[in-house]
């Protein structure tokens, strides 16, 4: 089943939640969002379409996921724009929450043990970010109600995080992890490049560069030669914070590849005042 009409645009979760109810039988695919939408969330949406039969998107940039204010103040924030990108795209469902209280109007206690997950790239980074991002996941899954649940890999930590918090949390969604949507030059899309000036944009392609690097030298055996290159190549143009080849199932770090095994080099570097985040899979 697929619904033809005009998207229909929710400010309060009570009036979304009571338009779901009258639909029966359907299966709802979900697509959170924070904005400022590019075609890396048009590949989700579109995914969406395509396996589930409702699609709900939700704008809401989430402050307990920020571990720092000016990052929070400056996310960009697009509204008119996301809503005709979203309405282009035949998106049935919008959840722009009005204000903060609306989506943590409900909230309830839980607690999910990220273990390793929680220690190292990101969780090390920014301590609290996983927290804020699970609270709001949790509470979004709660309003949305959804079969599917459509994740970019370019947050590939983030995926790995949301994953196990519904399997411990028990939830009955499946969560789907959809590829890194890049420019021609290879420019992870992301919210943030909108804060990007011409020339930063073009430094910022050190980071994808760095990560084919890897992908094409890394084989079998000792990597830290390349590890150490890749580093030196992004410290002369940007002001890098890791560089790490890791097991994609444990995320943690290695210096030496197996066969069988798979991997993948994340990268997390400063261009100017903006933090970009990618990621690439590693063939042994
Ligand atoms: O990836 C994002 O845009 C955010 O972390 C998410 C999943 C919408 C939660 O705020």
């Amino acid at each position: 089943m697929q619904f033809d009409s005009k998207m229909e645009i929710f400010r309060t979760q009570k009036t979304l939640k009571q338009y779901l109810s009258t639909l029966n039988e359907i299966t709802i695919g979900f697509v959170p969002t924070m904005g400022a939408l590019h075609q890396g969330h048009l590949s989700l949406i579109k995914r969406a379409k395509e396996e589930t039969d409702l699609v709900v998107c939700s704008i809401f940039v989430n402050p307990t996921q920020f571990n720092e204010s000016a990052d929070f103040e400056n996310y960009p924030i697009t509204h008119d724009k996301d809503i005709s990108i979203l309405e282009n795209a035949s998106c049935d469902v919008l959840y722009l929450p009005e204000n903060v209280a609306d989506v943590y109007q409900n909230e309830t206690d839980f607690s999910v043990d990220l273990g390793f997950l929680a220690t190292v790239m990101e969780g090390e980074k920014r301590p609290g970010h996983f927290d804020g991002v699970m609270r709001v996941v949790k509470l979004l899954f709660e309003i949305t109600t959804p079969t599917k649940a459509f994740f970019g890999l370019k947050d590939f930590q983030q995926y790995s995080v949301i994953r196990k918090m519904v399997s411990d949390l028990g939830m009955e969604i499946d969560i789907v992890g959809c590829d890194i949507i890049r420019e021609e030059n290879g420019l992870a899309m992301s919210s943030r490049n909108a804060l990007l000036s011409k020339t930063e944009k073009k430094d910022a392609l050190v980071l994808s560069k760095t990560l084919k690097f890897l992908q094409e030298n890394c084989k079998e055996g000792d990597i830290r030669k390349f590890l150490i290159e890749g580093m030196d190549a992004l410290f002369k143009i940007s002001i890098p914070e890791y560089l790490i080849v890791a097991e994609s199932k444990t995320l943690k770090p290695v210096i030496s590849l197996k066969k069988g095994i798979k991997y993948r080099a994340f990268v997390v570097a400063k261009i100017g005042n903006v933090r970009l985040i990618d990621n690439i899979e590693i063939f042994v």
